[in-house]
């Protein structure tokens, strides 16, 4: 079956899908992105991923092309239209086209493109989950918290992870601090016992799966504290897992090489990986994102 995207008002067929060589995507990276997880059909935490969209577009002064529940009929055609069930939605927002000019032109409207993709099942095994991970420093912008296409420094980091046979690069600022990974949350039990991630600023991306999590941590009264990392609070942690709307809750069993904890998915993250299981099947909660309208699907 052919894929299909949505592109500025129309749905085609993926292969033939294209925008403009002078949209401000392309020409700048002028855009901000979002990606959510499709699982049994289900958009998973749709609303965090909206509201951080619009946050997103809020802070580059981009106007929503369009509002939330438009949106959504949009991102649930598209997902209909390609038949997936387990996988991601993707959407990119971008200024528009003009003529090339580094200040924002006037008059110009919005470009929305929306892709759909399948992925593999949701993964049940932790220990087959389980993955590897380098560090590399953290050369990016000021402004990691606004999630645009501006993702050539998360690129050449993952790409290193890559070659070195991991999943991904965890990226480490010029003051010795983790800030997360080049496209994952970053958490750590450390050498003490406790759970920690990141404080949220200007310097991470205010994940949803970790906002999902922190929920489910409250809910169960698991304690953990926003509290960044040193390098060497975290070459010591016992356990290291990584959360994203595509990793879900990943244990990291190796960085650099050297084994966390005795290189297994720790009793923490597996708590963890199973609250978020749950999660993602809608046990506990209500059924509102499940993509009824979406006959084929499920
Ligand atoms: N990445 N940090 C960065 C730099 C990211 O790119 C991502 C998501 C996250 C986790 O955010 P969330 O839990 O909302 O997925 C953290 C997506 C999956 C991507 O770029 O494909």
């Amino acid at each position: 079956m052919s894929r299909v995207a949505y592109v500025n008002g129309r749905y085609v067929p993926h292969n033939e899908a294209a925008v403009s060589i002078e949209d401000r995507g392309y020409q700048f990276g002028d855009g901000i992105y979002e990606v959510i997880h499709i699982h049994e059909g289900r958009f998973v935490d749709t609303e965090l991923h909206l509201s951080r969209l619009a946050r997103s577009l809020r802070e580059v002064a981009i106007a929503p092309p369009m509002n939330d529940a438009a949106l959504l009929v949009v991102l649930r055609e598209v997902v209909r239209r390609n038949r997936v069930s387990e996988g991601i939605v993707y959407m990119q927002i971008t200024r528009g086209v003009a003529r090339r000019d580094h200040a924002f032109p006037k008059g110009i409207a919005p470009a929305l493109v929306v892709t759909a993709r399948h992925g593999a099942a949701f993964p049940r095994d932790i220990d087959a989950w389980a993955g590897t991970a380098i560090t590399v420093p953290d050369i990016r912008w000021g402004r990691c918290d606004i999630k645009t296409v501006n993702l050539l420094p998360n690129c050449l980091a993952k790409q290193k992870a890559r070659e070195a046979g991991t999943y991904e690069a965890i990226l480490i600022d010029g003051s010795g601090g983790v800030t997360e990974g080049s496209s994952t949350t970053v958490w750590a039990v450390d050498a003490h016992g406790v759970l920690r991630t990141r404080q949220l600023d200007d310097h991470i991306l205010p994940g949803c799966t970790r906002a999902a999590l922190s929920a489910l941590l409250a809910e169960h009264a698991i304690a953990f504290e926003e509290r960044g990392l040193t390098e060497a609070e975290f070459r010591a942690a016992r356990e290291v897992f990584l959360t994203s709307a595509t990793s879900y809750v990943k244990p990291i069993v190796r960085v650099d090489g050297v084994a966390v904890g005795d290189g297994a998915p720790g009793p923490i993250t597996r708590r963890l990986f199973g609250l978020f299981a749950r999660h993602a099947d809608g046990v506990g909660h209500n059924q509102a994102s499940r993509l009824a309208s979406a006959p084929g699907i499920g």
